[in-house]
């Protein structure tokens, strides 16, 4: 499976924080927001990913995240020159994907929680259809929302309702199989002049082939996009981190523990950093798996 990181927006709402440098690569707590999504990305074993950024953005990407050799990463970059919706991901990727299954995860959307892994592997096996997550929000109406019958099935989605029929957000975490560049194809551009994923998944739905997996309470789905929202997100990063001694979103240690790069070139890696509370902590893991 492939995976793409969405990563072209504007950032407007958090202007003027995001006037020099694109939302995405602004800093949570100790990390830029990229690593997040990306480090999803590595949990569900996915090692071969595209950057969909700006042209004005592209050289900051790459400068954050090269090649991805140095993590086991195979990432490539693609410019989406005007904000035409989430599904215009998959016109731009099209040649990209060759048709094989993909996920997509928006650049600004920061998961944490140990049954995430799982549920990904598990959208991954399913092989056909999409799968998509929902998360119970106190506000869906800033969302895509989705209805479920009494059987727990996913029955309508709508983007962003102002009569929200559950409180069910549908989460910027995409799971497709090979058909979706086709049916991205077939969208239109919605009132706002967007090809929206919402209508996207609503073909899914519509063949019955939509798979929606509900987030349970112990899964942090963490919101960015006003200033408090950032702040507070960077603070429940730091709180978690200090709690638990873990690190989040730690694209170094999530490679390692998938086992795309080995402790030596782990090892290797981290001679080119001075040493600070991020790179030592890296390198505690890797001493203490080689002591055995
Ligand atoms: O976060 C989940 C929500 O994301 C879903 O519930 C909605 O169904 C989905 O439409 C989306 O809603 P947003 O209003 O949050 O989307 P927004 O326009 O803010 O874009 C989300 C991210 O994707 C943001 O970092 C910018 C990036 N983006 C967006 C568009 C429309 C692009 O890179 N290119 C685009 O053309």
């Amino acid at each position: 499976m492939k995976g793409i990181i969405l990563a072209a927006g504007k950032g407007t709402r958090l202007y003027p924080a995001s006037l020099p440098i694109s939302k995405i690569l602004l800093t949570v707590y100790d990390k830029p927001m990229v690593y997040y999504p990306l480090s999803t990305l590595i949990r569900a074993g996915i090692r071969d990913i595209l950057v969909i950024t700006s042209e004005s953005d592209l050289e900051n990407f790459k400068k954050v995240l090269g090649d991805g050799s140095q993590w086991g990463l195979k990432l490539s970059y693609l410019i989406q020159p005007v904000q035409r919706g989430i599904a215009d991901a998959f016109l731009i990727a099209k040649d990209w994907i060759a048709g094989e299954p993909v996920a997509l995860i928006l650049g600004d959307n920061l998961f944490y929680g140990e049954s995430v892994p799982a549920l990904m592997k598990r959208a991954i096996r399913r092989g056909k259809g999409a799968t998509v997550f929902g998360y119970a929000v106190k506000d869906p109406e800033r969302f895509g929302v989705v209805e479920f019958d009494e059987k727990g099935n996913a029955i309508s989605l709508e983007e962003k309702p102002s009569k929200p029929k559950s409180n069910y957000a549908v989460t910027g975490l995409y799971f497709y199989d090979g058909t979706v560049c086709d049916k991205a194809t077939k969208l239109v551009p919605s009132t706002r002049g967007e090809l929206e994923v919402t209508d996207l998944n609503r073909l899914y739905l519509e063949e019955g082939s939509l798979q929606v997996e509900r987030l349970e309470r112990g899964v942090a789905w963490l919101d960015t996009g006003t200033h408090d929202a950032m702040l507070q997100a960077g603070m429940y990063v730091q709180s978690m981190e200090l709690n638990t001694g873990r690190k989040i979103a730690c694209i170094e240690e999530q490679a390692y523990e998938q086992g795309f790069i080995s402790a030596d070139r782990l090892l290797e890696y981290l001679k080119g950093f001075k040493p600070n509370g991020y790179y030592d902590y890296i390198k505690d893991i890797v001493l203490r798996d080689m002591k055995g």
